[in-house]
């Protein structure tokens, strides 16, 4: 094998790591919907899940590794932690992929060893390179992570790596679990482990990192110039807590200021040849795709995807940027695909037109999904006189795909204005086909309506986040309701789409509820692969 590579590997973990944060669950055809949307985008392996972690996160890397993971060409991993029973479950739930890779990770630094693990650095030395031999004797492509790396002791941390890379591991993942590191003390880490591991040279350097301090995203760009040539990393930077290094941020950086970087991996300067495989004009798209499916919202500043990242508000910013764009701007717009809002149909247009463009737009529905759709298109375009692209995305992500209908929302009505105490009426039909009809009185519209859903689907909750967003400019604009509910510590998102606000309101929460029913009625228990007691589970041989 070789390990001069002289470009970036792009490792995606939304599925994985990005999944993890609280609220961000997503059912197996969401799953599938974002594989396949990241394999347009071009990410060299996509972390599919963590296959022990429950039936259905085997179910959705499974499926992942036999649709994307054979057309796509795209490694697909599964997580396991370095236990024979996770190892099997990954080998397992990867069979179908062509390209198959486990990624199998052990905690290095004293605090995890003494309170996690319960285990000495003999003992981990040990698990590491029997289990990434045993990960070996399923697939050729290993993984190994050294878990709390960055607070590791630097000198254990090249044993084991030593030890995982004499075991068979091609990539070695270098992660900043707890988001600590500074990018000098990371890309001195990195540049360690280059001197330093006898064998190195026959392994990738990956790294994965968590933005608690802020500094994912910098801290992987001074790992890349001292030797790291896989970056981990999640769409919109969602992930455990503050989140992981964003991939979007990662790429443009690393596309925008290409002259700069070309020389550490080799090139001269002026080198016009992309640093990494993805199609910058899918990143947008992508991004709309996983917080309309995580039911995260991304901030309007987030650099690249934050609805202000390319907004000119300044006047003098304005009229610089009609003298020369170069004044204020770095990057294109186009260049991650944000002009594609077109007036693409309208009321006139049929089923074929309507079928054709979901299709260019990458969406792969069956008959029934489509008919769905066409009657939502129908509906408005009767309202709306021009749909564009990014209407068509809404009414296919938030109207199509959504969680199992245990409550159908029939009608909702709602009276409020400046002389009226706001009222709303809702009726609800529930899967055995009763329909039940309550009304309330809130502080304001959608207070009413929620308080009415409550009256008939009651289930102790708080409601912790509501946010409405405009899809286009325009006053008959599609309007977006995300909210989010918490019950017994987790965490349920819904979302819906219309250009009613308050129908949409009344969707989002319903969607939400329906979410939390279906939770509560399966009696899966589901792993987490950093955060359960390991001192039991792990098989010490
Ligand atoms: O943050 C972390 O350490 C991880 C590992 C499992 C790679 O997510
Ligand atoms: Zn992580």
């Amino acid at each position: 094998m070789t390990t001069n590579q002289d470009r970036i590997i792009i490792f995606d973990t939304t599925l994985r790591d990005g999944e993890q944060s609280p609220g961000a669950a997503i059912n197996i055809d969401e799953k599938l919907t974002i594989a396949r949307q990241l394999s347009r985008l071009g990410v060299d392996v996509i972390e599919a899940g963590f296959p022990y972690a429950s039936p259905g996160d085997f179910e959705a890397v499974q499926k992942i590794a036999e649709t994307v993971g054979r057309e796509g060409g795209q490694t697909i991993c599964g997580l396991a932690r370095t236990t024979s029973a996770d190892i099997e479950a990954a080998a397992k739930a990867l069979k179908p992929a062509v390209k198959a890779r486990i990624h199998t990770f052990i905690a290095t630094s004293d605090i995890h060893l003494a309170y996690k693990l319960k285990k000495s650095r003999e003992e981990v030395l040990a698990i590491t390179s029997e289990m990434v031999a045993y990960a070996k004797s399923f697939v050729d492509d290993v993984e190994f992570s050294p878990e709390d790396a960055a607070r590791s002791d630097p000198e254990f941390l090249y044993q084991v790596l030593e030890r995982a890379i004499a075991a068979g591991a091609a990539t070695v993942n270098i992660p900043d679990t707890v988001g600590y590191t500074t990018p000098s003390e990371f890309g001195a880490l990195i540049r360690g482990i280059k001197e330093n591991v006898s064998n190195i040279d026959q392994a990738i350097i990956s790294v994965h990192g968590h933005n608690d301090l802020g500094l994912a995203v910098a801290n992987f760009l001074e790992a890349i110039k001292n030797g790291a040539r896989q970056l981990e990393c999640t769409i919109n930077g969602i992930g455990e807590r503050a989140g992981n290094a964003a991939l979007e941020e990662l790429v443009m950086a690393l596309h925008v200021r290409r002259q700069y970087f070309n020389p550490f991996l080799g090139r001269p300067p002026e080198s016009e040849a992309p640093l990494t495989n993805i199609d910058t004009r899918h990143i947008y798209k992508t991004s709309r795709l996983v917080s309309k499916m995580t039911g995260m919202l991304v901030q309007p500043n987030k650099a690249i995807v934050g609805a202000n990242a390319f907004a000119h508000e300044s006047g003098i910013h304005q009229d610089g940027v009609i003298k020369n764009k170069l004044t204020y701007e770095i990057m294109d717009a186009q260049l991650i695909g944000l002009t594609d809002h077109q007036i693409v149909l309208g009321k006139l247009s049929g089923r074929h037109a309507f079928q054709t463009r979901l299709k260019e737009l990458g969406f792969e529905l069956s008959d029934e999904e489509i008919n769905k759709a066409f009657l939502k298109f129908k509906d408005l375009a009767d309202k709306k006189k021009e749909i564009t692209n990014w209407d068509l995305e809404s009414i296919v992500n938030s109207e199509i795909q959504q969680p199992p209908e245990l409550f159908r929302l029939e009608l909702v009505q709602v009276s409020c204005g400046d002389r009226s105490r706001p009222t709303a009426t809702v009726t609800i039909r529930t899967l055995s086909g009763e329909e039940l009809t309550d009304a309330a009185i809130g502080t304001g519209p959608v207070d009413a309506i929620y308080k009415a859903i409550n009256r008939v689907v009651n289930v102790p909750k708080d409601l912790i986040e509501f946010s409405v967003q405009s899809v286009t400019a325009g006053i008959d604009a599609i309007g977006e309701v995300t909210i989010r509910l918490r019950h017994e510590g987790r965490v349920y998102s819904g979302h819906a789409a219309n250009t009613d606000i308050i129908v949409a309101s009344a969707q989002a929460y319903v969607n939400a509820l329906n979410l939390l029913y279906t939770a509560l009625q399966s009696d899966t228990q589901r792993i987490h692969p950093q955060k359960i007691d390991l001192a039991e589970e792990i098989v010490a041989n």
